[in-house]
């Protein structure tokens, strides 16, 4: 059966009456939240998480984030330093992940934090925040997709993956972000990048006078075990950095930039024609699932700048083009 699809701007009451309920069955929910959408699951629950990896085909329980309604519902569940009680009143809601220790006996089921006695959370701009208020429980949600494939930025990406999967995904348009969360973990005066994402390091480092730490090489396996070397791989082969096309590539370029043998490319997209890094973030998974669409046997993207937003993009780049697993 496939997933019924209620848009939240025309019942907005009904999605969140819906949702509550398929939740507090023990379901998972596709939401629309300003990143990437979530499959969004009751993380006090564990049936409930587990269903998540089944949908998403996940091969190993890795941790999950769990999204609240605001700081005060966050504090229930996690402590919280000075510094990242400073990011989370600057930044949320919104696209920043907070790695906390996790208050004991809480009730976020160990399934979720992959038994850790830390947790990630964030709280999400708009709908999804007012629904996790209604629901009353953190809602445990990484990105609506098969494991391994692009992040869904609208209603219609997800129902063209998972819709078989799903009783109900909820319509709130194109994700404004898009890309993920930008996820810390703050551990003394340190502050440590996990993953670049919608918040831009020098936007955190403004807030904070501080450096932001970035990994060297592979993150730890406990900390991003999300991040695999072939994450969001479309079908076609990806080649980076490109400054020519080559005729059956379809193009991805940036900033109106000419790219040499581009007229004998099936497609070309430009992720932001007025070099916007935030517009670009927003354009990048639905462009490469176009670009994926028109049967092209390899995706050429131009070089995109690396400051910014331009982090995030260049780093689900990256994993985009690696080699595949299995
Ligand atoms: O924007 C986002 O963050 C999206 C939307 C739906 O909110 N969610 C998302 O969740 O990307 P997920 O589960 O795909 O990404 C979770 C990442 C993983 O890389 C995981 O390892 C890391 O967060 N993470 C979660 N809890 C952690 C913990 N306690 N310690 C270290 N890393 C953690
Ligand atoms: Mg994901």
């Amino acid at each position: 059966m496939a997933a019924r699809i209620i848009d939240i701007a025309i019942d907005r009451d009904a999605a969140v009456t819906e949702a509550c309920r398929v939740l507090g069955q023990g379901f998972p929910v596709a939401i629309p939240t300003e990143t990437v959408y979530g499959l969004a699951a009751d993380a006090t629950n564990p049936a409930a998480v587990t269903r998540i990896y089944e949908t998403k085909g996940r091969p190993r329980f890795n941790p999950l984030i769990c999204h609240m309604s605001d700081l005060g519902m966050a504090e229930r569940y996690a402590m919280f330093d000075p510094i990242s009680r400073l990011l989370a009143e600057a930044f949320w809601p919104g696209p920043l992940t907070l790695v906390l220790p996790l208050k004991s006996d809480c009730g976020i089921h160990a399934l979720t934090t992959a038994g850790l006695d830390s947790v990630g959370i964030r709280v999400p701009k708009g709908f999804s925040a007012d629904l996790i208020a209604a629901f009353g429980k953190p809602l445990a949600a990484p990105s609506a997709n098969t494991s391994g494939k692009i992040s869904p930025t609208s209603a219609r990406h997800v129902a063209d993956d998972l819709g078989e999967k799903l009783e109900l995904i909820l319509d709130g348009g194109s994700a404004a972000v898009g890309v993920e969360s930008t996820i810390l973990r703050v551990e003394g005066e340190r502050i440590r990048l996990l993953r670049p994402g919608g918040l831009a390091v020098e936007d955190i480092e403004r807030l904070t006078g501080r450096t932001v730490e970035r990994q060297d090489g592979p993150a730890p396996a406990i900390e991003a075990p999300g991040m695999m070397a072939s994450h969001y791989a479309p079908g076609a082969a990806v080649r980076l950095n490109a400054s020519s096309a080559e005729p059956g590539e379809a193009l991805i370029r940036f900033h109106g930039l000419p790219i040499s043998g581009s007229t004998d490319a099936t497609a070309i997209f430009d992720l932001s024609p007025e070099g916007d890094l935030a517009e670009a973030a927003a354009n990048l998974f639905d462009y490469l699932k176009r670009a994926d669409a028109t049967g092209a046997t390899c995706i050429a993207i131009a070089p995109i700048p690396d400051h910014g937003l331009g982090e995030a993009i260049n780093d689900r780049l990256f994993r985009a083009a690696a080699p595949r697993e299995g």
